[in-house]
């Protein structure tokens, strides 16, 4: 039993990338198992940045296996896309180093046309296609990565599914395209098909093979716990399964396969699309946050909404994903504020509540009482992470020091690491 999975502990975007791909150095194997072109990784390594919205984080480095099973949802023109990238900084990608499994679903251009015109708008999605095609995954109409081997299978399956899709676009009103037509998608995917068919793969398969020769398996996740299918703010929550339970389901390996969760928490909270947040800041201290934090999405640019560490939120977290550690990322960013609030727990009429409520109504009356916390200076964080090395947390500004103590103790879970830049050296690891 050697599989990890590292799971953001929050809306999204807590600094995972960064974490991943420390992680992925020390696995064998780095498996992708859920969403698709809606995450976006940030990774630092040296002067250049990158940024990857499919690809498993193990691809910067040699000798990797990354794999991406099949609950995660494959747009081919990003992959494509995110491949060439790669290539062009000298980092190569070909079957040796990625396997796609047979079963993934391929997302269409239908899929993103048929978001535009739905209700994805009031609950801010991204906008790829993601949504419509886990629908018809769910309704098994989709296609999948193995349809890209056969010219004639998938000829037909488009055949098929396009003139649904049309009568459907049509019916909703849509804006359709010129190019969207069956001779234009078919010889879009004939071309996909030659240039990524060599990828598939069966990832259980592979993972079983893995296994038995005690090799290190790193399970990553996208998007983040309050964004689960099930256990999220839903309606304002992604079409995929989140948390850590689902990279057993999507890789195809039972659960027992799975000894250790860790899980990545911002210092402080953001969210980007739509939905219940309630520890958010309306005020100048959350704008400082996101211009300092560079909370600014990935994947659409869009600006991060901002609030102060959940407590209930992050101790619901640490029961639905079974953490034995949490990675705390972005301290330094809450650098220079004079005070620093943490939401301990909820108010919901005189009921005190320490978790994130499942019953929506009482999430949306719920009011955060918050402890407060003095701030810390701006330092030479490189330095301070250098200092960790030797001195581990006590290389923190003494009011950093209390308030990250203060979170290990409610939520009585391990402090696996503290980040306090976006380059690979500035960070502490405590364990
Ligand atoms: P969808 O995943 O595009 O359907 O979007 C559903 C919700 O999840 C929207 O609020 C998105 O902003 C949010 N979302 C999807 N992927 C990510 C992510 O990787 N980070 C943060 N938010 C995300």
């Amino acid at each position: 039993m050697a599989g990890l999975t590292i799971i953001g502990a929050q809306f999204g975007d807590e600094g995972k990338g960064k974490i991943v791909d420390y992680l992925a150095s020390k696995s064998d194997v780095i498996v992708r198992f859920n969403g698709g072109n809606n995450a976006g990784h940030t990774v630092k390594i040296g002067k250049t940045t990158y940024k990857q919205n499919l690809l498993p984080s193990g691809v910067f480095q040699k000798n990797k296996r990354n794999l991406i099973s099949s609950g995660v949802v494959i747009n081919p023109k990003v992959l494509i896309s995110e491949i060439e990238t790669l290539r062009l900084l000298g980092i190569a990608i070909s079957p040796k180093n990625l396997g796609i499994d047979l079963r993934a679903h391929l997302i269409m251009p239908w899929h993103i046309l048929l978001e535009g015109s739905e209700n994805s708008k009031k609950i801010g999605t991204t906008q790829r296609g993601i949504g419509p095609c886990y629908e018809d995954k769910a309704a098994r109409t989709g296609l999948r990565f193995e349809d890209l081997i056969l010219e004639d299978s998938l000829t037909l399956k488009i055949k098929n599914e396009y003139e649904r899709k049309l009568r459907l676009l049509q019916f909703s009103s849509a804006i359709i395209p010129s190019e969207f037509s069956f001779a234009s998608i078919l010889s879009e995917y004939l071309a996909y098909s030659k240039i990524l068919k060599g990828y598939a793969t069966d990832v259980s398969s592979e993972l079983h093979s893995f296994q038995s020769k005690k090799k290190k398996i790193l399970f990553e996740g996208a998007q983040g716990t309050f964004l689960d299918n099930n256990f999220g703010t839903y309606p304002f929550v992604t079409s995929s399964n989140c948390i850590c339970a689902s990279a057993a389901v999507s890789a195809g390996v039972p659960p027992s396969f799975i000894s250790s969760s860790q899980g990545v928490v911002k210092a402080y909270t953001s969210r980007v699309g739509n939905g219940i947040f309630p520890t958010e800041l309306h005020d100048e201290i959350g704008e400082k946050l996101r211009t300092k934090g560079a909370e600014f999405g990935t994947t659409t640019g869009r600006a991060r909404r901002i609030g102060w560490l959940d407590l209930p939120m992050l101790r619901s977290a640490i029961k639905l994903n079974g953490f034995d550690g949490i990675h705390i990322t972005k301290l330094d960013v809450l650098a220079g504020l004079s005070e620093i609030k943490v939401a301990t727990h909820y108010k919901i009429g005189k009921k005190t509540i320490t978790e994130f409520p499942a019953y929506s109504q009482d999430l949306k009356t719920a009011v955060p009482v918050y402890e407060s916390f003095k701030g810390f200076e701006d330092q030479d964080w490189k330095k301070v992470a250098k200092d960790g090395k030797t001195k581990k947390l006590s290389a923190l500004p003494k009011n950093a020091i209390d308030y990250i103590n203060f979170i290990k103790r409610e939520l009585n879970v391990a402090i696996s690491s503290v980040s306090v830049g976006p380059e690979r050296d500035e960070i502490i690891f405590l364990g």
